[in-house]
């Protein structure tokens, strides 16, 4: 049995002076060269491990368990980072999802940091002239932020898990910020991707991310970030009071009423801001115990009810159609309920028996083992309260990056973080990109009458599909992952959890092996890969098919007779390091 720590209410920040002393360690690879020498990306280690979406942040995550740190102190300088080195995907103006293994205590924590809608919002926030916007209409400017919950995730979980000094964590990043990072070819791409599609629209984007010609950055150039070193000193100085109260506050507000697309929040919304602990989702699979995040993500509900579908099935031939097959057809039945039911729990009534064993052993009891569904319906799993639903089709987009921490102690770290989709919103201030997040709500409240469980109301977090997991192996951590991906996360995290649990992948490989992913609809083939070898085969059973390139960031760790296994996706830039 896997032990929880109760949710216990928030203590508020207290002011921290930063550390005068300089701070940063790059850490030699050399340790890692043997298996940097077999695959670039992955490592072995028997002490801690970071593994994360860029070498820097990597690197910074390392420097702070060598000097004793816990993995939640790596944790915030690994975040720090990536705020700054991967700015398209995550950062202190987007939100997050932590699951925290106590190595003494033996408790996992699981922290929610959603962007939540300002209390102004209602079900028609979305709607002009009675109809809902389309999404690349809301997604760019003020419109489509919410409170970011990142600051305070980080300050509330180093409160209860740091060993090292708060403002010490951020060292690294002011510095990196100071002197500058080169821009790396995911960045470049990401900026040229997006110039058209917003990114140009506000002075202090354009001003980052274009050279004064109006070109986008391109991928070896120096880029410094005086602003961001600036807030992270004041956040580094004064906790997340720094940021959700005072000018950077004021600074988040005026961005968002003042943008083209305003949106509503307010200078309240930020002060009131809350990190929730949740009670984590976990389940059984096969001999071990998987658990992930609850609502407002649908991630751990929804690889709950894949995985608990196929259990009901020996995958463990491996690979074959006949699994993916199985596979598919599990993840359409699971999409359907997640559609329906799926959303903030604290706003909306869901039904308790989504992981009950009786209803998935029915719904797998759907599946022909001859011939592909095209859409699967939502069930009815146990539920005392009967409520009419509509189901909610709004898809995420894949801006989101995900890291692994194993310290020392035996402290376990699975975080998902994002700005929503690629360069968030698109507004930056104070050095840093305001997310989107907002548009992970249904955007249209009701169908037919019938009210949809993610529509927006105020001061409710949109549905996410972030999926951090541990699964535990005989009551002990065994394998720590997730991925950024948009609505796909769910597929790609329970395909590792699968590669690595029924096909015994090695982990390297269970990162590189080609997605098949389904959301209740086509089926996505991974172009270029082996994933694509199966198109006639599958669509032989009926399913229809799209090749198409799918980009999952994977970042694991397995711990298996004290030893550390890391791995990173070739799909982004990350890296995993350890000693
Ligand atoms: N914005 C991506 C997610 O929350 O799933």
């Amino acid at each position: 049995m896997i032990f929880f720590k109760s949710p216990v209410s928030n203590t508020s920040s207290s002011l921290i002076r930063i550390a005068t002393a300089a701070f940063y360690a790059v850490v030699s690879l050399s340790a890692q060269a043997d298996e940097q020498a077999k695959h670039p990306r992955a490592a072995k280690a028997t002490t801690h491990m970071v593994s994360a979406a860029h070498p820097l942040a990597a690197e910074a995550g390392l420097a702070i368990l060598e000097s004793g740190g816990s993995a939640m102190d790596a944790a915030v300088a690994v975040q720090a980072m990536l705020t700054l080195v991967e700015p398209e995907s995550s950062g202190i103006g987007g939100g997050a999802f932590l699951l925290y293994w106590d190595g003494e205590d033996k408790q996992l924590t699981t922290y929610d940091g959603r962007e939540t809608a300002p209390a102004s919002a209602n079900n028609e926030y979305f709607y002009r002239d009675g109809k809902p916007l389309s999404w690349p209409a809301a997604r760019t400017g003020g419109l489509s932020v919410g409170v970011p919950g990142t600051v305070k995730l980080l300050e509330t979980a180093h409160q209860q898990h740091g060993r090292l000094n708060w403002a010490r964590l951020f060292i690294p990043t002011i510095n990196v910020a100071r002197d500058g990072f080169t821009i790396n070819d995911k960045l470049a791409r990401s900026i040229s991707r997006a110039a058209d599609s917003g990114l140009r629209d506000f002075d202090q984007t354009r001003q980052y991310f274009f050279a004064e010609d109006g070109t986008p950055k391109t991928a070896g150039t120096r880029l410094v970030n005086q602003d961001l070193a600036d807030t992270l000193t004041l956040i580094a100085a004064h906790g997340a009071d720094g940021f959700y109260n005072g000018t950077i506050a004021e600074s988040i507000v005026e961005a968002v009423t003042n943008a083209a697309n305003p949106g509503q929040l307010t200078t309240k919304d930020l002060a009131d801001y809350e990190v929730k602990e949740r009670d984590p989702v976990c389940f059984d699979y096969r001999d071990f115990s998987v658990c992930g995040m609850g609502p407002p993500t649908s991630g751990g509900l929804t690889m709950g009810q894949m995985l608990g579908i196929l259990n009901q099935f020996d995958l463990s031939t491996g690979p074959s159609v006949a699994n993916w097959h199985h596979y598919i057809e599990a993840a359409k039945l699971a999409y359907a309920d997640r559609a329906l039911y799926m959303a903030d729990a604290d706003f909306v009534d869901m039904p308790a028996g989504l992981l009950n064993t009786g209803y998935l052993r029915d719904r797998a009891s759907l599946i022909d083992p001859d011939v592909a569904t095209q859409q699967a319906s939502a069930g009815t799993p146990p539920w005392d309260e009967v409520r009419l639903q509509s189901p909610d089709t709004q898809t995420e987009k894949p801006g989101t990056s995900h890291f692994v921490i194993a310290d020392k102690y035996g402290n376990r770290l699975s975080m998902t973080t994002t700005i929503e989709s690629g360069f968030g919103s698109r507004v930056m201030t104070r050095g840093f990109l305001l997310n989107n997040e907002l548009t992970d709500f249904s955007f249209k409240h009701e169908n037919d009458g019938k009210p949809i469980a993610n529509r927006v109301e105020g001061g409710k977090r949109p549905r996410s599909s972030m999926s951090p997991t541990i699964v535990f192996k005989n009551e002990k951590p065994y394998l720590l992952t997730g991925s950024p991906g948009g609505s796909r996360i769910i597929n790609y995290v329970t395909q590792s959890v699968i590669a690595v649990l029924d096909w015994q992948m090695d982990l390297q490989d269970a990162a590189d092996m080609g997605h098949i992913v389904n959301r209740n609809g086509t089926t996505d083939l991974e172009a270029g890969t082996e994933a694509e070898e199966l198109d006639a085969e599958l669509k032989a059973l009926g399913h229809e098919t799209n090749i198409r390139e799918l980009n999952s960031g994977l970042h694991m760790i397995l711990i298996e007779n004290n030893t550390l296994y890391g791995a990173a996706d070739p799909r982004r830039a990350g890296v995993a390091l350890g000693r």
